[in-house]
């Protein structure tokens, strides 16, 4: 396609191992950007958002500490298999990323980038679109591995698991620790907080990212947008209103030290 005013430097294309719903929910996801995408972009601020895309504005990662913001918009086109992101403000300003989402199957969908830039010498136009197919390169295989995490997750177990494993003794399980385990098709920590073994479901209650051992202080954060919780409560230590999700009782047999994990 032709943008007027503008000149297409590149186009990418690739598969993904995703549906298109997981494909459109990424798509309207600001809020990963500065937190999946931490390589190549920081400090963002929402500025709104709806079904029909969102504005945002962010700074590339690699830029200096007093840089101006870059203001982002994405808009979903009424043809709805694709999209734009516009550079409105900032470094880039007036280029245009166009995106065309196809459907192969259930489980697999085909993108189509198209990179629009204003102010290119034809000199220029080879450096530029390798850069940017490099920068989407890495931001789609990113976006794979959330969305086929997501979709593994959403069709795991559901409803409330049981079920026993047995993790040896207290001191043999002190030395692994920390230490993720299975139970019922679902990942839980297990981890010592302040002295005291402590199990926490690894699936984050937003939208099932993939939780971590804590840090200092037993705070946990997510990897996909950043949301916190602290350990101690399983509440959410950034302001927000959410739960760990349940995770299976701790035991340790007093007279043996065995240590097992129970649901149900
Ligand atoms: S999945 Fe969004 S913060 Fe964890
Ligand atoms: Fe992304």
């Amino acid at each position: 396609m032709e943008v007027e005013g503008l000149t297409h430097v590149a186009t990418y294309r690739r598969e993904v191992s995703a549906s298109k719903e997981r494909v459109w929910e990424n798509v309207l996801d600001w809020e990963h950007l500065p937190w999946l995408h931490d390589q190549s972009f920081r400090d963002l601020e929402h500025i709104e958002s709806g079904d029909w895309g969102w504005r945002v504005e962010l700074l590339p990662a690699s830029a200096a500490a007093n840089s101006k913001k870059m203001s982002l918009e994405l808009i979903i086109d009424a043809s709805e298999s694709r999209y734009v992101a516009r550079t409105v403000a900032g470094v880039g300003e007036g280029t245009e990323i166009w995106t065309t989402v196809k459907p192969v199957d259930a489980g697999r969908t085909d993108i189509e980038v198209e990179f629009h830039l204003p102010g290119v010498r034809p000199e220029q136009t080879a450096a530029l679109g390798g850069a940017l197919t490099t920068l989407y390169t890495r931001l789609w295989d990113e976006d794979e591995q959330m969305m086929m995490l997501r979709e593994a997750r959403l069709a795991g177990p559901a409803g409330p698991i049981e079920g026993t494993i047995e993790l040896g003794t207290e001191s043999s399980l002190r030395q692994k620790l920390p230490l993720e385990v299975e139970l019922g098709g679902r990942p839980y920590w297990v981890v010592e907080l302040d002295g005291e073994l402590v199990v926490y479901s690894a699936i984050c209650p937003h939208i099932l990212g993939p939780l971590g051992a804590p840090g200092p202080g037993g705070r946990i954060q997510c990897p996909w947008h950043g949301y916190q919780f602290d350990l101690r409560t399983g509440r959410s230590c950034d302001g927000r209103k959410r739960r760990l999700l349940p995770a299976p009782e701790l035991m340790i047999d007093p007279k043996s030290r065995q240590v097992s994990l129970r649901a149900g």
